[in-house]
């Protein structure tokens, strides 16, 4: 057959398809940097040779990769010489406020799962994937929760801060909080919140970290549970579930059960998790989320939320571009 490629049917998403296949040299790039220390080791500006020297790599490839960052713009060059932008001071750096060093370092552990999806997808077992190699194994659970941190400080928190009135409210339990960054800035927006970070010891001596970095210590507790075999409290006027309920295989309405238990009448409930539509045709970044963890869709969330007994469910404000959603609903009455 043949085919005259000057006049193919023109196809508006050949552009984003073309990029989308391999988005991951950008990603790549990225992490790599990070993981030879690049960042760091500009906190002075050097050159090519300087960065080589500091971080124990070739010179000539550094300076390629040194390139790709700047393309990437978290690193300027003023002729031979680097420097961090701006954005990567910010986010880049491991004691910046919003640092992502633990979300890079979590993605690298990620990476692994992603790079096994096929074999994932015909055994139907994750384990069938790699495992991430050292040192990020033995590292995960402490970057997974820093990595909470750069996502939630980064926009996320500020966005269910925006959207969520907890004025006159005064007690929120954050159940499986992580770092905690969400009652920080919680807190920081409702001054008469108070807060509870509550999620296993692990993550809690981390938490303790970034309340005491954030000087919040006074405001927000830490209490060490787990959810398999402990309640959460009771008394609070609101709880947060964030990135906990996600979907079927999340045993959503076990701690939606002593959510309830822990809030009194009246008491407001906020759930943010990933949210596929109920065509199950996206957005992107849920499916992606539902491919390696879970997630359930919007219908699904609201009624799982109104099958605990929580009454006046409500979507009350969706974000697209990462697939998340926010919900609020109210604890009516004691059981
Ligand atoms: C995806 S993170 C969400 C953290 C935080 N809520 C956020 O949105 O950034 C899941 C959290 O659940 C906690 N977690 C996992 N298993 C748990 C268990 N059995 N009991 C209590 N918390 C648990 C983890 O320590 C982690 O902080």
């Amino acid at each position: 057959m043949h085919t005259d490629l000057l006049d193919l049917p023109d196809l508006p998403q050949t552009a984003t398809l073309m990029e989308q296949y391999w988005a991951f040299r950008a990603s790549r790039a990225l992490l790599a940097a990070h993981q030879l220390g690049f960042f760091e080791a500009l906190r002075e500006p050097g050159t090519a040779a300087d960065v080589a020297s500091r971080c124990q790599t070739d010179p000539a490839v550094t300076e390629k990769l040194l390139t790709v960052c700047c393309a990437l713009e978290v690193v300027e060059r003023d002729g031979d010489t680097f420097k961090l932008t701006p954005l990567a001071r910010a986010l880049l750096l491991k004691d910046s406020p919003r640092t992502i060093t633990g979300t890079l370092n979590h993605a690298e552990s990620l990476w692994w799962f992603w790079t096994g999806l096929p074999e994932v997808v015909r055994t139907g077992k994750r384990e069938s994937a790699p495992s991430p190699p050292e040192p990020f194994a033995s590292h995960r659970h402490e970057h997974w929760i820093w990595a909470m941190h750069g996502i939630a400080a980064n926009g996320v928190a500020q966005w269910i801060a925006r959207n969520v009135d907890l004025s006159g409210r005064s007690r929120l339990l954050d159940v499986a909080g992580g770092p905690g960054t969400y009652s920080i800035v919680l807190c920081q927006r409702f001054p008469s919140l108070t807060a509870v970070v509550w999620d296993l010891p692990e993550t809690i001596a981390i938490a303790q970290q970034v309340i005491e970095r954030f000087g919040m210590a006074e405001r927000i507790g830490v209490q060490a549970g787990n959810w398999d075999t402990d309640e959460f409290g009771e008394g609070y006027d609101c709880l947060l579930m964030s990135n906990i309920l996600h979907g079927a295989g999340s045993r959503a309405g076990m701690k939606l059960a002593k959510a309830r238990r822990a809030l009194r009448p009246g008491g407001l409930l906020i759930v943010h998790d990933f949210l596929m539509n109920d065509d199950r045709t996206g957005p992107l970044g849920a499916a992606l989320f539902n491919l390696m963890v879970g997630a359930y869709t919007e219908g699904e969330m609201l009624s799982v939320i109104r099958s605990a007994g929580f009454v006046d469910v409500q979507l009350i404000a969706s974000d697209d571009r990462r697939g998340a959603g926010l919900i609020t609903a109210v604890q009516l009455a004691e059981d």
